[in-house]
C-alpha cells in the first residue's frame, strides 16, 4: 500500500495509526479530522517516535478532506461513541451524517479507495456506506468480527491457560450484544474446544463475548475500548496489504449469502489486495443459523429505519 487514510483522529484513530505506521503498512498515513490542530497534533506525535520504533512511514494529520487525495484505504472511525448504557444503536443518528461527508468526501478525492468502516452502528453504517458511495461490496466493509473473535480467543486462554496462539476461534452476526460465537468452529491445537471446557463454561464465554465492549465500556466510563479495536482493524489492513488471502470474520454486505439480502454484518471473508474477495458460506446448525437470524433481524430493523 502506497496510502492509507483514517478519518477521525479520536482514540481508534490514533491506536490505529501507531500500529499501521509502526508495522510499515504503508509508506504514507494521512490523519484526517474536523477538529484543526488535533490530527496535526497525533500525526507529529506518532511521527516523532519513528526513529525509536524505527519506521519509514510518513504520517501527517489534516482537516482538508483533499489530504486523503490517491488513499488506497480510507479506515472511518471518526462519531461518537457511545456513553455507559446506550447501546451501538443508540449513536446512529449522529454518525449517519458524519458517514455522509465522509463518503462524499471518499467519492470526491479517492474514487478507487477501499472503505474499511468502523465507526458504530458498524454493520448498518457499512450498509448506508455501501449504499451511498455505489461501490461493489469488495470495496466497502466492516470491522468487528475480528475484535469479537479476537475477544473470545483471549476469554478462552484466560480460562484454559493455553497459548494464545494456538486457540482459533469464530464469532459473526452483527456488533451487537445477538452477535454469534461459534464454539463449534473454535479449537485449541486442533483439538475442539469441548475437549477443555464444559458447557456451561463455554456458554458463560459467549456470554461476556458478547458484551465484551460493554465490560470495557463500563470498567472506563469514558471511553470504549480502542487499543484491540485498532489491532482488528491493523490485522485486516496487513492481510490486505500483503495479499494474504487470509480468512476473517468482516462486516461483509450479502448478496443471498446465509440467507440475507441488502444488509451488513459479520461473516468470514477472504482479504486480498482487491479487498474483500470471498465470502465463506458456513453450513450452520438448527441453533446457529436461528441466533444468526436473530442477530440480523436486529441489524435488518435499524437499516429499515433509513429507507
Ligand atoms: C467495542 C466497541 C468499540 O466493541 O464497539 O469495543
Amino acid at each position: 500500500m502506497n496510502k492509507i487514510a483514517i478519518i477521525g483522529a479520536g482514540r481508534v484513530g490514533e491506536s490505529t495509526a501507531q500500529i499501521l505506521a509502526k508495522e510499515e503498512l504503508c509508506r504514507e498515513l494521512v490523519l484526517l479530522d474536523i477538529h484543526e490542530g488535533m490530527p496535526q497534533g497525533v500525526a507529529l506525535d506518532i511521527q516523532e517516535s519513528a526513529s525509536l520504533l524505527r519506521f519509514d512511514t510518513r504520517v501527517t494529520g489534516a482537516t482538508d478532506p483533499a489530504a486523503i487525495a490517491g488513499a488506497d484505504i480510507i479506515i472511518v472511525t471518526a462519531g461518537i461513541p457511545r456513553k455507559p448504557g446506550m447501546s451501538r444503536s443508540d449513536v446512529l443518528g449522529t454518525n449517519l451524517s458524519i458517514i455522509d461527508k465522509i463518503v462524499a468526501d471518499a467519492l470526491e478525492h479517492a474514487p478507487d479507495a477501499m472503505l474499511i468502516m468502523v465507526t458504530n452502528p458498524v454493520d448498518v453504517l457499512t450498509w448506508y456506506a455501501w449504499q451511498k458511495s455505489g461501490w461493489p461490496r469488495h470495496r466497502v466493509f466492516g470491522q468487528s468480527g475480528a475484535l469479537d473473535t479476537a475477544r473470545m480467543t483471549s476469554f478462552i486462554a484466560m480460562e484454559t491457560g493455553y497459548s494464545i496462539k494456538d486457540i482459533s476461534a469464530l464469532v459473526l452476526g452483527g456488533h451487537g450484544d445477538a452477535m454469534v460465537p461459534l464454539p463449534r468452529f473454535t479449537d485449541i491445537a486442533g483439538i475442539p474446544i469441548t475437549h477443555f471446557l464444559s458447557e456451561e463454561r463455554i456458554h458463560q464465554i459467549n456470554q461476556r463475548t458478547r458484551q465484551g465492549g460493554g465490560e470495557i465500556l463500563a470498567l472506563k466510563q469514558h471511553s470504549s475500548a480502542y487499543d484491540s479495536p485498532a489491532a482488528a482493524v491493523a490485522i485486516m489492513v496487513d492481510a490486505i496489504s500483503h495479499n494474504r488471502r487470509r480468512i476473517l470474520p468482516c462486516v461483509s454486505v450479502l448478496d443471498g449469502e446465509y440467507g440475507q439480502h441488502d444488509i451488513a454484518m459479520g461473516v468470514p471473508a477472504v482479504l486480498t489486495e482487491t479487498g474483500l474477495t470471498d465470502i465463506i458460506e458456513l453450513q450452520l446448525n438448527a441453533d446457529e443459523q436461528a441466533a444468526f437470524q436473530a442477530s440480523a433481524d436486529i441489524v435488518a430493523a435499524d437499516i429499515a429505519a433509513l429507507r
